[in-house]
C-alpha cells in the first residue's frame, strides 16, 4: 500500500434512494478530484414515514456495505438518516462520519438575519427534533419554525417540479412558515433542492435556502484537510454507484438528481 493509498480512496456515500445524488452532485462541485461510492436503497426507499427502528436498523447494513468498500469517509446524504440514527454510522464505521443536520444548522443561523429559521423535511426528520437540537446548539436565541411536507418526495420523483399542483401543495405546507415570518429555509431534504423554484414562489424571493448538500460538502472539505485526507490527485474523481434494486426509472430520475448520466450502475443485496 502506497503511503497515500487513503488518500486516494473513496468517499462513501449512502441515501435511501436516488435523491442522494443531489449530495453527490454538491460533492463533486467542491471536491472533483475525490473518488465516490455511492450507496442508495432502491429496494426500500422511502425512510421517511417508517419508524426509527426500523431506519436504524437498515442504516447499520447501509453503513457495512459502505466500510466493506474501503472508504476513508462516510457522508449519510439522506436527512432522515442523519436524524435518527447518526450514531448508528458512527458506531459501525472506523472512518471519519458527515451528516446532514450540523452543517445545514451552522449554515442557517450564519445565514439568518433575524433568527427566524424554518426547516422542512420527511415525517421522521421533523419528528426526530433533531435539527431544533442543533439550531440551537449553534444559536440558542434562534427559533426554528418545522414542517413535514412528505407529498414533496413523491412529486420530485414525478418529474412534477415546477407543475401547479406541486406549486399548489408547496403553498399549503409553507403559508403557516411565511406567516412566521422565516427569512431563511433549510431544505431538510435530498429532493427538495430540485424544488427550489416552487418554493421560491411561496416566499416570493424573500428567502434564503440552505441546500444540506452544499452545507455539507464544505463541512467534509474542512474535516478532509484537517486530517490530511484529502486526494492528492489532480485528475477527476470517478463516482461508483449501487443500488439495491435498480428500478424502471431509476437512470432518468438519478439524473435529474445528479445533473448529469449516471453510467454503470450496479445491484447489490443486502443481509437482513
Ligand atoms: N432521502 C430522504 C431524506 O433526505 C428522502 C426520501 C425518503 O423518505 O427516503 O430524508
Amino acid at each position: 500500500m502506497s503511503a497515500d493509498q487513503p488518500r486516494t480512496n473513496p468517499i462513501g456515500v449512502f441515501d435511501s434512494g436516488i435523491g442522494g445524488l443531489t449530495v453527490v452532485h454538491a460533492l463533486t462541485k467542491r471536491l472533483p478530484n475525490e473518488n465516490i461510492v455511492y450507496f442508495g436503497d432502491t429496494a426500500r426507499v422511502p425512510y421517511g414515514p417508517k419508524s426509527p427502528q426500523v431506519i436504524r436498523e437498515y442504516t447499520a447494513q447501509d453503513t457495512a456495505f459502505l466500510t466493506g468498500n474501503n472508504v476513508k469517509f462516510i457522508v449519510v446524504a439522506c436527512n432522515t438518516v442523519s436524524s435518527v440514527a447518526l450514531d448508528i454510522v458512527t458506531k459501525h464505521s472506523h472512518v471519519p462520519v458527515v451528516g446532514m443536520i450540523a452543517p445545514a444548522a451552522v449554515a442557517a443561523v450564519a445565514a439568518s438575519r433575524n433568527k427566524r429559521i424554518g426547516i422542512i423535511g420527511t415525517a421522521a426528520t421533523i419528528a426526530s427534533g433533531a435539527y431544533e437540537h442543533a439550531v440551537h446548539r449553534a444559536d440558542p436565541s434562534a427559533l426554528l419554525l418545522a414542517k413535514a411536507c412528505p407529498l414533496f418526495v413523491p412529486l420530485v420523483e414525478e418529474g412534477m417540479l415546477e407543475h401547479h399542483a406541486t406549486e399548489l401543495i408547496a403553498r399549503e405546507y409553507l403559508f403557516p412558515l411565511k406567516g412566521h415570518k422565516i427569512d431563511t429555509l433549510i431544505l431538510g431534504c435530498t429532493h427538495y433542492p430540485l424544488l427550489r423554484k416552487a418554493i421560491e414562489k411561496v416566499f416570493d424571493d424573500s428567502i434564503t435556502l440552505i441546500d444540506t448538500g452544499e452545507a455539507a460538502a464544505v463541512e467534509v472539505e474542512r474535516m478532509l484537510e484537517e486530517r490530511d485526507l484529502k486526494n492528492p490527485s489532480t485528475m477527476r474523481g470517478n463516482i461508483q454507484f449501487f443500488v439495491s434494486d435498480e428500478t424502471p426509472k431509476f437512470a432518468e430520475i438519478g439524473e435529474r438528481f445528479l445533473g448529469q448520466t449516471l453510467g454503470k450502475v450496479r445491484t447489490v443485496r443486502l443481509a437482513d
